[in-house]
Parts: structure tokens; C-alpha cells; sequence
């Protein structure tokens, strides 16, 4: 794809996006236009806006002033044509694979996927004929094996939740278009800080914004970025007509987390750096899987593709129970799902997050097992994160 360069630097692009325009007070932060209507100058305007012959706001589930202001600063900072702002990255990761395929085709899936979009394809697979089958993406031979004549597109997570597997994303994105799919990649754990998966030939980015877009765990949403005339033909189906549209108290709240991206980024990832390395020296842990150790498996990749480790962190405990004393005993992290937020928080994914997933293909295919704890290491002081992570494996 056509990326955009911009000679401005990431933190500048992501205080001052391009094209984001002051209003007639020249207001410098934009307005929340909570409206859910626009007034039309007259019935001539009006029927023009709605024939696509005339710029302008018809209604909020169409677009909003504040929306868009944050569909062009994600797009700009992921080096796409355009963004589209949903409720949730589920809004989002549905709304953009159901415009891509119909009854008949196949979705080629990386070997580890967020339970939710598991659960959806598996929807999907049941209701509307539409295939899906997980492969190993890190493996060119495997993913020519794995494409199907109906493959119509190929969904990636790199690295993947929760195992911190890698794809190939500039192999996988030259794969799938001798093959004629389209690549669709989840960037929700890199954010475009650490890696921008349209420079590396991939067509689609979505991302969950609940987690580092928005940072501060206080709202849920999603944003996808790609080629303009397929967003708008996205915008103009599948989220105009099932409506898992953003609010715009919530595109603002975002637009203002997205001004510290880099500054919470390189924190995350230097917390990250180092809980990882207190564990992988504990007695009572058995392996830590986390881009940034010396022995990651996949090293030259995550030089090759990505700007950083990230703040998320996958370790193995000896059982579910063993999991479940360190779970409960923590008091600096909190025991939630999600993830990307200030607050440093450790979940169980065979019991939480990746629950919906069958446990032959979760402890099979995709190597998640029931001893592994997922760590979403925050921004507070991290010698604190490191005592209480050290004091909880303490009660095993
Ligand atoms: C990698 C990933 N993608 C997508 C989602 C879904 O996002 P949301 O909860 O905003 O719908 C999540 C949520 O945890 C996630 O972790």
C-alpha cells in the first residue's frame, strides 16, 4: 500500500496530526461535539450530503466532527490512506472482516488469536459459511500450505496474545497477495509506536483503542486504518448498518492519550524489560515469553519488524493452582483483562480472556497452557511491580 511519508517525528504527529482543523474559536485541543444530528443549510445540501456529492455531517453514526478528528490522527501515525473509528475493537475487527468476505470464502488465521475474535469467526464458520483455520504464520512454507482458493483473507496477530509468537508481516503480506487476500493484522499490542504493519505491505490494521491508544483504561473502543475507498465503503455498510459506532466524548479522551503514546510506550517497554528479566531468574518460573529477553526464539524478526518489546508479558507457572495463588496474591497489580493502561494487570487467559477458545485447540494449536499468566506491566514505579510479583510467587 501506498504508505504517506510525513517528515514530522511520531510524537509531533501524534500532539498535532495533520489536517486537524481549529474551530471559529480556534479552540487548540477540538471540541466533544456531542451532537447527534447536523443541521442542514437547506433540503437541496441535505439530499447532496446523503447522495455523496457534498462534504458535509448528516448524522453521528455516519460521522462527527471529533471521530473524525481521531480517525485521521490514527491513520496518520499507522502511514495510512484513512481511519475508521468503532465502539470497540470487537466493533472493529467484525465490522472490517465481514465486509471483506461472503458465504463461501476462508479466513487464514495466525495460530493464536484474542478469544473474542475466535469467537466471532467461529460465528461466522456456523451461521454464514464462512470458513476459518489457524496456521503457523511464522513459517512461509506453512502458510502457502494453509491458503485455500477461497482464502480471501489472512488475520494476523503479532505478536500473538498471549504467547508473544511473532509473524512474519512482510512475508505473510507478500504470500497472501500472490494468492489474492488481503492482509488484516491487530496491532493492539505494538500500537504504530512500535510497529506499523502497513509499511511492511499488509492492507488492513485494526486495533482495539481500549488498551495503549486511549492508555488510561477509562473507555472502550477501536479503530481500523487502510485504504480510503475501502473504509468508506466499510463506513458505509457494515458500520452504518450494524452500528458499533464511537462516541465522541470517547474519540476525544482518545485524541488525548494519543499525545503521550510515545512517552507511555517507552516507558511500558522499559518496565516490561525489566519484570521480565526479575522473572525469567526465578526458581518458581518456568519460562517467560517476551520480545525483549536476549533468548526470544524469534529475535531477528522483532528487530527486522518491530521499534520495541512492548509492555506485555507472558510467564508459565508449574499449574492452574500455582497461577491462581500468584493471581490472588498480588496487590499492586490487579487481577482484570484487558490491558495498555497505566495500572499493571495480570489475568489468566485459559480461564479468562481466551476461555471461549476449546481447550484441545487453546492447549494444542496454540500452545497456551493452563499454567500461563499474562502480565500487562503499567507505568508505576517498577521496583514496586517487581516486590509484589516477587512476594505473590513467594505463596506458591
Ligand atoms: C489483541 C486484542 N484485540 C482485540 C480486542 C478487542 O477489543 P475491545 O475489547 O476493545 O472490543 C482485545 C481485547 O482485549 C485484544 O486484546
Amino acid at each position: 500500500m501506498n504508505v504517506k511519508k510525513d517528515e514530522k517525528g511520531f510524537s509531533t504527529r501524534s500532539i498535532q496530526p495533520d489536517g486537524m482543523e481549529q474551530d471559529g474559536h480556534g479552540a487548540l485541543v477540538p471540541p466533544i461535539y456531542m451532537s447527534s444530528t447536523f443541521v442542514f443549510p437547506s433540503a437541496e445540501a441535505g439530499g447532496a450530503r446523503f447522495a455523496g456529492e457534498e462534504r458535509g455531517m448528516i448524522y453521528s453514526r455516519l460521522g462527527n466532527p471529533t471521530v473524525d478528528a481521531l480517525e485521521h490522527a490514527v491513520a496518520g501515525l499507522e502511514g495510512g490512506e484513512a481511519g475508521l473509528a468503532f465502539g470497540s475493537g470487537m466493533g472493529a475487527i467484525s465490522a472490517v472482516l465481514m465486509a471483506l468476505v461472503e458465504s463461501g470464502d476462508h479466513v487464514l488465521c495466525s495460530d493464536g488469536l484474542y478469544g473474542c475474535t475466535f469467537g466471532f469467526l467461529s460465528m461466522m464458520k456456523r451461521k454464514f459459511r464462512v470458513d476459518f483455520s489457524l496456521a503457523d504464520l511464522s513459517d512461509e512454507a506453512a502458510v502457502r500450505k494453509a491458503m485455500r482458493a477461497e482464502t480471501k483473507v489472512v488475520y494476523v496477530e503479532t505478536p500473538i496474545n498471549p504467547t508473544m509468537k511473532l509473524v512474519d508481516l512482510e512475508m505473510v503480506a507478500r504470500v497472501a497477495h500472490e494468492c489474492g487476500a488481503q492482509v488484516v493484522v491487530d496491532n493492539t499490542f505494538m500500537t504504530p509506536y512500535l510497529q506499523r504493519p502497513l509499511e511492511h505491505g499488509c492492507d488492513v490494521v485494526v486495533h482495539s483503542a481500549t488498551k495503549y491508544l486511549g492508555g488510561h483504561g477509562d473507555l472502550i473502543a477501536g479503530v481500523a486504518v487502510g485504504r480510503k475507498a475501502f473504509l468508506d465503503e466499510v463506513r458505509m455498510s457494515t458500520l452504518k448498518d450494524i452500528g458499533a459506532v464511537l462516541s465522541p466524548m470517547d474519540a476525544w479522551l482518545i485524541l488525548r492519550g494519543l499525545k503521550t503514546l510515545s512517552l507511555r510506550m517507552e516507558r511500558h517497554c522499559e518496565n516490561a524489560r525489566q519484570v521480565a528479566a526479575f522473572l525469567q531468574g526465578h526458581p518458581k518460573v518456568q519460562r517467560v515469553r517476551f520480545p525483549g529477553l536476549d533468548d526470544f526464539p524469534q529475535g531477528e524478526l522483532a528487530a527486522k519488524q518491530m521499534e520495541g518489546p512492548g509492555g506485555m508479558i507472558s510467564f508459565e507457572v508449574e499449574s492452574l493452582e500455582a497461577g491462581r495463588k500468584v493471581m490472588d496474591h498480588v496487590r499492586v497489580a490487579k487481577l482484570a483483562v484487558s490491558l495498555g493502561e497505566t495500572t499493571t494487570l495480570i489475568q489468566h487467559p485459559a480461564t479468562m480472556t481466551h476461555s471461549v477458545i476449546p481447550a484441545e485447540v487453546r492447549q494444542g494449536e496454540m500452545g497456551i497452557a493452563d499454567g500461563l499468566i499474562r502480565l500487562s506491566v503499567g507505568l508505576e514505579d517498577v521496583e514496586d511491580v517487581i516486590k509484589d510479583l516477587e512476594q505473590a510467587l513467594e505463596k506458591i
